[in-house]
């Protein structure tokens, strides 16, 4: 991986070292991955530092879907952001209980109950259904799901890359939430509960508590294919949101 600048305002900028956040894309001076992504040597670098390098095609490619590229024009249509809201409740429900009763040491030292989502989709799905929008979950939940449950009891550890990648999304969500304000007129918060959880502080410190508890390479190697998993699932799920949108959904990387 050699160090490329993207600058192209919506995803993954890596302006060298400066720390300041140069489009809508992710700063480098905090939270994971301090400086610049040059070539990383496996052996000794953070998971977090991998997770991001190892991951930044996927994200690339999910700034490209219909449904991405229709909220970020202020077209998506509210169904589809309520369909996101219905699938991620019910993947979150399933990874927030296997995360919590997972036994195995590392997942403990990671997962904290400032992580939850669930109450703040919850919450955001009962203000749409109050207005009549309701939509049904989409049918990819059921295979993440099912990853989720096959993983956790194999191998709990790799539950962190699925958390790495939903906890993730709240950061890029942050940047997000004015086009959703703005595209539906919410108001007072109502509706983006979710989408407004984005926390760095709660970022950095969940990066070093992931950079601390898997530090042996072949351990990192799984946590990042698990978290290239997730991003798979995530990515069909984007593309059953993406139906019927003009721009066409990304082919998995
Ligand atoms: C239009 C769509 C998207 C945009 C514009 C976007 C934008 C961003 C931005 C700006 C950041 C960096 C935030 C920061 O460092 O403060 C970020 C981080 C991240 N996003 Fe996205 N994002 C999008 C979609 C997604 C989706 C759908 C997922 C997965 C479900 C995702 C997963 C992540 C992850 C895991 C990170 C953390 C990366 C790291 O620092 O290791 N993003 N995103």
């Amino acid at each position: 991986m050699t160090d490329m600048d993207m600058g192209t305002g919506t995803g993954m900028d890596t302006g060298a070292g400066t720390g300041t956040d140069t489009g809508t894309g992710m700063d480098t001076g905090t939270g994971t991955g301090a400086g610049t992504d040059t070539d990383t040597d496996t052996d000794t670098d953070t998971v977090s530092r991998r997770l991001r390098s190892g991951t930044r095609a996927w994200h690339e490619a999910l700034e490209t879907t219909g449904f991405a590229t229709a909220m970020l024009a202020g077209t998506l249509p509210l169904d589809r952001y309520v369909g996101q809201l219905a699938t991620y409740r019910v993947v979150l429900e399933i990874l927030e209980t296997e995360l919590a009763r997972a036994t195995c040491p590392s997942v403990g030292s990671v997962w904290s109950p400032d992580l939850v989502k669930l109450p703040l989709v919850e919450r955001d799905l009962h203000h749409f259904a109050a207005l009549g929008t309701a939509p049904e979950p989409c049918p990819a939940a059921e295979e993440f799901t099912d990853e989720i449950r096959r993983t956790a009891a194999t191998e709990p550890r790799e539950l962190l890359g699925f958390l790495y990648v939903l906890e993730g999304s709240t950061l890029g969500a942050l940047f997000l939430l004015r086009y959703v304000t703005e595209a539906y007129r919410l108001t007072d918060g109502n509706g983006v509960s979710y989408y407004g959880s984005g926390d760095r502080t709660r970022w950095a410190a969940f990066a070093e508590r992931l950079d601390r508890a898997l530090g042996e390479p072949d351990v990192q190697e799984r946590v990042l294919a698990a978290a290239e998993r997730a991003y798979h699932h995530v990515a069909v799920i984007s593309r059953e949101l993406s139906v019927g949108l003009d721009s066409p959904a990304p082919e998995p990387v």
